[in-house]
C-alpha cells in the first residue's frame, strides 16, 4: 500500500466517523451542505454516508430542481398517488389521525397529503439532517401540525404501535435492506394502521429512463458547444458540479423493482391487504429527458412557456398511461411503482 493509499483511507475513515456521528441521536445533528472531497471519497464505499452526503448537498435547492410546491398542483399529486392504491372505503374514512413520513426529504408527499386532508398531524424523517430542515421550516410555513427527526429508516426511532399510517416517496430505493425496513414500517404502525410508498422505480422503467437522461445530457452539452449558443451554456464549474453529485447518485439509487417481488417484501415482513399499482410509461419517457435537459442550459433560461409545455406534456400523457397504456402494458413496464398494505388488527 503506498503512503497515498493509507492518507486517503485515515481520511476516509475520518469522513465516515464523522457522519456515523450525525447518524448517532446523541450526536449534533446539523446538515453538512459542503462535503470535502475526502468524505465524497468515503461515500463511494458507504452508500449511508452517500445518502447523507448527497442529500444535504441538495436540500436548499431541492424543491426547486424538482419543482415541488405546497399549492394545489402537488396536494392533487400526492393526494392523486394516495387515491391511485388505497381502496375507496378507506377514502370515505379519512382522515388519519397521526402520520410519519420515512424519507422525507423536504416534506414533499406528507405535507401535501395533510394539505389533502389525508391526515391530521405528521413525523417528518429522513437520515438528513439536511433535509429533515427543510421538511420541518416548510411544514411550519405551511402551519401544519408536524415534528421532525433523523431517522435511519432501517431503524425507525419510534415505539411499536404510535401511527395510524406511515408514507415513504422515492425513498424504498435507496434502502439497503427494504425488508428490514418494511418490518419496522409494521412495527410502528397501529394494528390496522396503513402504509404507502409511492414513487418507486421499476427495473424496465428505469432502464429506459436511464438511457434517455444519458442521451439528452450529453446531446445538449455538445449541442450548446455550437457558435451561436453560448448564452445556453452553463459555466463548466456547474456542469462539472452536476457531474460530481450525479456520481453520487449512482451510489445513493440502490434499488429497482419488480412489483412482484415489492409484494413479497411486505408479506415477509407482516403486512396483510398488499397491493402494488403503477404509473408513468410515456410520461416518463417524456418527464426523465425535458429534465436533465433543464438541468444542462442556465437556471430561468427557459421561462415559462417551456414550463407550460413540460408540464403539459407531461399531465397529457399519464391520462393516456392510465386510460390506455395500462390496458396493454405489462405492469412492470411503467416507470413508477407504488405499494400499500396494512398492518393486522
Ligand atoms: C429521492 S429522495 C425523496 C425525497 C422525498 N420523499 C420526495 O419524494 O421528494 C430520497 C430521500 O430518502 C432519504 N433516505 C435515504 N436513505 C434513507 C434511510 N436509510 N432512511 C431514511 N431516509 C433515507 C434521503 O436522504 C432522501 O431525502
Amino acid at each position: 500500500m503506498t503512503s497515498t493509499d493509507q492518507t486517503s483511507e485515515v481520511a476516509a475513515a475520518d469522513a465516515a466517523a464523522q457522519v456515523s456521528d450525525v447518524v448517532s441521536p446523541a450526536a449534533d445533528q446539523a446538515p453538512n451542505p459542503h462535503a470535502t472531497a475526502e468524505q465524497v471519497e468515503a461515500a463511494r464505499h458507504d452508500t449511508k454516508l452517500a445518502q447523507i452526503l448527497y442529500h444535504d448537498w441538495e436540500a436548499e435547492s431541492y424543491d426547486d430542481k424538482w419543482s415541488i410546491s405546497y399549492d394545489q398542483r402537488c396536494i392533487d399529486y400526492a393526494r392523486g398517488r394516495f387515491d391511485a392504491i388505497v381502496p375507496d372505503e378507506v377514502q370515505r374514512q379519512l382522515p388519519y389521525d397521526r402520520a410519519l413520513e420515512l424519507g422525507c426529504g423536504t416534506g414533499f408527499f406528507l405535507l401535501n397529503l395533510i394539505q389533502a386532508g389525508v391526515a391530521r398531524r405528521g413525523s417528518v424523517t429522513d437520515l438528513s439532517p439536511g433535509m429533515v430542515k427543510v421538511a420541518t421550516r416548510n411544514g411550519k410555513a405551511l402551519g401544519l401540525d408536524i415534528d421532525g427527526r433523523v431517522a435511519d429508516a432501517e431503524g425507525i426511532p419510534y415505539e411499536d404501535n404510535t401511527f395510524d399510517l406511515v408514507v415513504g416517496h422515492a425513498v424504498l430505493h435507496h434502502i439497503p435492506d427494504v425488508e428490514l425496513s418494511l418490518r419496522e414500517v409494521v412495527r410502528v404502525l397501529k394494528p390496522g394502521g396503513r402504509f404507502i410508498f409511492a414513487g418507486e422505480p421499476t427495473t424496465v422503467g428505469n432502464f429506459y429512463a436511464r438511457h434517455l437522461a444519458d442521451l439528452t445530457w450529453k446531446t445538449t452539452v455538445a449541442a450548446m458547444k455550437l457558435p451561436g449558443l453560448e448564452s445556453w451554456r452553463r459555466p463548466q464549474e456547474e456542469l462539472d458540479e452536476n457531474s460530481r453529485a450525479a456520481a453520487l447518485e449512482w451510489i445513493v439509487d440502490l434499488h429497482t423493482f419488480e412489483p412482484a417481488d415489492l409484494e413479497r417484501m411486505a408479506t415477509n415482513a407482516g403486512a396483510v391487504e398488499v397491493a402494488t399499482a403503477s404509473e408513468e410509461f410515456t410520461a416518463a419517457m417524456l418527464g426523465w429527458p425535458v429534465r436533465t435537459f433543464e438541468s444542462t442550459v442556465p437556471p430561468g433560461k427557459l421561462g415559462f412557456k417551456w414550463a407550460k409545455f413540460a408540464f403539459g406534456g407531461w399531465t397529457t400523457l399519464s391520462w393516456f398511461d392510465a386510460n390506455v397504456w395500462r390496458r396493454v402494458v405489462p405492469k412492470g413496464w411503467f416507470y413508477n411503482v407504488m405499494i400499500t398494505g396494512v398492518k393486522p388488527s
